[in-house]
């Protein structure tokens, strides 16, 4: 049984070559450091010990023990140094053509029998690997920034790498502490492949004038429990890093609609407004902090007016326990009175369309999602069609506030930003398994390690229900004409006949 390679080199010890040789030596490995940069090594090597004495000062791991992880480490002179390595790890510059050369150079040294690993992010394994020699031992292992807080690795084959250096590389990803995922070798593996809908579909609703920055960011965060609303987050990791990416998977898979970056990116990207890096982002950031504007304050009104909700309402009947818990007063005949407040809960349509089709007034028209279940949200969304009048306006936001559960007003759009953005990213999960880009467990895994999703997308599908997912996105289809929205396979046919995502196929 495989146990774990007793000598690994590390080649390139910047931020992420670093923390894969600490986590190598906490396997057992043995393991030798080459930079091209002068001192890099040694300065990688002094780092990494200095990690370990610090656990040993909070007591999480004893002096001897800290000693003994820092002399497994050493410091490679040259190429030739790492000759008798049984795995090879490079972590050295985005370059295809200088990744390419390094791989040629590694098969001339070493035995046939080591396993060459790279880290790339964005290349392809069986291009890295192409013209090599040793096609059957050159595989990915993408690891995540800082490697060993972040506990997902995705282990790549390229087109001719043999499945059992694959599997070495998964036991040797659980001796280091990790949860190993495998991935085709395609544009973005599973991670990056997986996070392009958050923020792409966020900047389109953004440029649409749908909401504004914050509550878009308000609304994900609150509603779904994000960590960080999309906006927000590309603020943190920077307009330099983020942009590229979604316009490197959108033109490696040839322009596929649901991948298509926004021009607001590529213009800040232009005048340097990249995030928290450059002080100014979607949000300005004073001393590190972001400057953000507080909640309105809801409406004060004496008295509101009687209240009357769609038939098609989704979730109607919850949506009447809410107006009863508020003391709406509630109507119950065919068609609503003329001073009603008219209520609808569409799913993908929008207000403006659901209020022509079901012909009820618009100037009294507003809309709530009702995709979540309300009391596992903490915020409601209201969204206003072109006519609604400012007085049914401010009876909806007063009337959902009397609790205290905070109000966003939109404007409408078809779907509301949660559905938006959540169909997005189920159906785009939904695509990678029907490509068999991964296995559904490991996709929900990496996401959740990866991209710290509160649910992995399969499972958000399911907890939604995969038909209303379908049914957000059809109506998507139907509002905007845009093949963006387009159901994948896998969870129209899951979603037609009520089955869970991560269900396989015989
Ligand atoms: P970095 O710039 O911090 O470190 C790269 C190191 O490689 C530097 O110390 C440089 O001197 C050295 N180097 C460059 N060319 C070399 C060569 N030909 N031979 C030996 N050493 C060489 O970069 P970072 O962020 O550590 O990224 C390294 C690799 O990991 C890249 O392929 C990157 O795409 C990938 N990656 C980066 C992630 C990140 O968040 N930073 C996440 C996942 C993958």
């Amino acid at each position: 049984m495989f146990s774990a390679f007793d000598s690994v080199g590390v080649i390139g010890t910047g931020a992420m070559g670093r923390g894969i040789a600490q986590i190598a030596a906490q396997a057992g490995s043995r393991v030798k450091l080459l930079d091209n940069q002068p001192g890099m090594a040694d300065q990688a090597r002094s780092q990494v010990s200095a990690q370990w004495a610090k656990l040993a000062e909070k007591g999480k791991l004893s002096g001897a023990d800290a000693s003994a992880l820092a002399d497994r480490i050493s410091v490679a002179s040259s190429l030739a140094d790492l000759s008798d390595c049984q795995l090879v790890v490079e972590a050295i510059v985005e370059n295809l053509d200088i990744k390419r050369a390094l791989m040629k150079d590694l098969v001339a040294i070493t035995a046939p029998t080591t396993v060459l690993a790279t880290n790339t992010s964005s290349l392809s394994i069986t291009a890295i690997a192409a013209g090599s020699g040793r096609e059957s031992h050159i595989v990915g292992f993408h690891f995540f920034n800082p490697v060993p807080l972040m506990k997902v690795v995705e282990v790549i084959p390229g087109l001719k790498t043999q499945p059992a250096v694959v599997e070495q590389l998964v036991s040797y990803a659980k001796c280091m502490g990790h949860t190993p995922v495998i991935a085709q070798d395609t544009p973005g593996f599973i991670v990056n492949h997986a996070g392009r809908a958050y923020g792409t579909e966020a900047l389109r609703i953004l440029g649409e004038r749908v909401a504004d920055i914050a509550t878009i960011d308000n609304i994900l965060r609150d509603q779904v429990g994000f960590k960080l609303g999309p906006l927000e987050l590309m603020d943190l990791t920077g307009l330099d890093v983020s942009h590229p990416v979604m316009e490197s998977v959108y033109h490696q898979y040839y322009q596929e609609p649901r991948y298509r970056p926004s021009v607001i990116t590529a213009q800040r990207l232009a005048g340097n407004v990249l995030g928290r890096k450059t002080g100014s982002g979607f949000y300005n950031y004073v001393d590190g902090a972001a400057e953000k504007v507080a909640d309105a304050k809801p409406p004060a009104i004496t008295e509101l007016p009687p209240v009357w909700v769609s038939p098609k309402a989704a979730r109607r009947q919850e949506l009447y326990q809410l107006l009863k818990g508020f003391n709406a007063r509630i109507e119950t005949a065919a068609a609503p009175s003329a001073q009603a407040l008219i209520l609808v809960a569409p799913l993908g349509f929008d207000v403006t369309t659901v209020a022509a089709v079901e012909r009820l007034d618009p100037t009294r028209t507003v809309g709530i999602d009702m995709l979540l279940d309300d009391a596992s949200t903490r915020r409601r969304v209201l969204a206003t069609n072109p006519a609604t009048r400012a007085d049914m306006r401010d009876a909806a936001w007063a009337l959902f506030a009397q609790d205290g559960k905070p109000v966003s007003i939109i404007r409408d759009s078809g779907g509301f930003v949660t559905q938006r953005v959540l169909a997005h990213i189920v159906n785009i999960a939904a695509d990678m398994c029907q490509q068999g880009i991964c296995s559904p467990s490991d996709l929900d895994t990496a996401v959740r390690l990866g991209l710290g999703y509160p649910h992995g997308p399969l499972a958000l599908g399911d907890l939604l229900g995969p038909g209303n997912v379908l049914e957000v996105l059809f109506n998507l289809q139907t509002v905007y004409g845009d093949p963006r929205y387009r159901p994948s396979p896998w969870l129209r046919r899951r979603g037609a006949l009520g089955l869970s995502l991560a269900q396989q196929e015989i």
